[in-house]
């Protein structure tokens, strides 16, 4: 399938696009860089032995993402493209809703004027924010806690009321749990652009000495070691699951949500470990209060995806933490200063 993904050179977009390659699809990247760089897709044509189709542009930009879907001649569209920093979200509202509800309306209106009705949306495990589950299945009433949340469920919203409208869409509204770790080649990983948010690519930094000790947000959970417990999904797998579920969007008419998550829970404190054995580093950390919105659990109930989608992350916390201390390890300040450009 001609597949366009918006927000293809961020994090979870490159390690899709790579999937997509290796699946035989033909993946063309739409970005406008505001959270990635020209060099990550540099790298993914690397891996993949093979040009990729870029296109920069903003999804605020109708007009130009009217003119891409129309001489594009796709069969569906992966949507990544969008705001994701919870803190952010809140200090800036409008921002967020005009980036990730206004830009995917501009989406959908230039696909369905061109008849290009096959979606795969980038939600989030977020929009189970309020249900207090903390093992998650799709069919959990839905709520939010702050600004980012709540424009992925607007989002969902919005496909749902579409596909009532029309029968010829598909929507896959794909929701994510906690996404880390690396390619296994060390070449593209997570490369947040200031202090990162999340434990992951914090706990990799204070390995590489970029920082000098993690912050752990509350001792006194009630999960047995007393740290917060996530269901940290490898990207790979992550990626995998878009390629999954594109192939499966013409089985599904409507719009439809599948968690992608491994079903098990971590701790804080695991992660911490598994990272000092990959990386032969000890990880300073201080319990600190706990982060204000934070949940004690977040796991998926992955059984719907694999049942119908046929995928199940086949990774585990050892594999995320090796990869993404060799993508840390290799790449200490990310894409920026690398060795790409030297050599190109
Ligand atoms: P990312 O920031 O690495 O990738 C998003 C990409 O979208 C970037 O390349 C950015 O430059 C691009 N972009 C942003 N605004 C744009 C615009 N107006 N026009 C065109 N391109 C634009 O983030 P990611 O971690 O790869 O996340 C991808 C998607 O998955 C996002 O929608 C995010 O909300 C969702 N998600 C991420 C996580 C996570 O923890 N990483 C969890 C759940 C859901
Ligand atoms: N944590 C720390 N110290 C840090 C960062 C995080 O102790 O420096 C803890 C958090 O308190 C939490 C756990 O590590 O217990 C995971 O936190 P993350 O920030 O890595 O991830 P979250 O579960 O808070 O949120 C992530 C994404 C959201 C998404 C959500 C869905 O950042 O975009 O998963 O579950 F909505």
């Amino acid at each position: 399938m001609r597949v366009l993904t918006t927000g293809g050179a961020g994090y979870i977009g490159s390690h899709t696009v790579l999937a997509l390659i290796e699946a035989g699809h033909e993946p063309v990247i739409f970005d406008n860089f505001d959270n990635s760089s020209p060099e990550a897709v540099r790298r993914v044509a690397e891996l993949a032995g093979r040009d990729i189709e870029l296109i920069e542009g903003d999804l605020l930009d109708a007009d130009a993402v009217d003119r891409v879907l129309s001489v594009g001649n796709f069969d569906a569209v992966i949507h990544f493209a969008g705001l994701k920093a919870v803190g952010e979200s809140t200090a800036q509202p409008l921002r967020y809703y005009r980036t990730n509800v206004v830009g995917t309306l501009n989406l959908l209106d230039a696909m369905q004027a061109n008849g290009v009705c096959q979606l795969v949306f980038s939600s989030s495990a977020t929009v189970y924010g309020t249900s207090g589950a903390s093992r998650c299945a799709e069919d959990l009433p839905l709520g939010t806690t702050n600004p980012y949340g709540t424009t992925k469920l607007q989002i969902e919203q919005i496909l749902d009321d579409l596909a009532a409208s029309d029968p010829s869409w598909h929507v896959a509204k794909l929701r994510y749990f906690n996404p880390v770790g690396a390619h296994a080649s060390g070449r593209i990983g997570e490369d947040p652009r200031d202090i990162p948010n999340n434990l992951m690519p914090y706990v990799s930094q204070v390995a590489v000495g970029r920082r000098d000790h993690l912050s752990v947000y509350g001792g006194d959970y009630p999960t047995p070691d007393g740290t917060g417990v996530r269901d940290f999904i490898h990207v790979v797998d992550l990626a995998a699951g878009h390629v999954a579920a594109l192939e499966a969007l013409p089985e599904f008419p409507g719009a439809r949500a599948w968690n992608l998550g491994t079903g098990e829970g971590n701790s804080v404190l695991e992660v911490v470990r598994a990272f000092e054995r990959a990386s032969g580093k000890s990880i300073p950390f201080e319990i600190v209060d706990r982060r204000p919105g934070d949940v004690a659990e977040l796991v998926a109930d992955p059984s719907r995806a694999r049942v119908e989608l046929h995928w199940k992350a086949e990774r585990g916390l050892e594999d995320v933490a090796r990869d993404s201390w060799n993508w840390q390890r290799n790449n200490p300040f990310g894409y920026e200063n690398s060795d790409g450009d030297a050599d190109a």
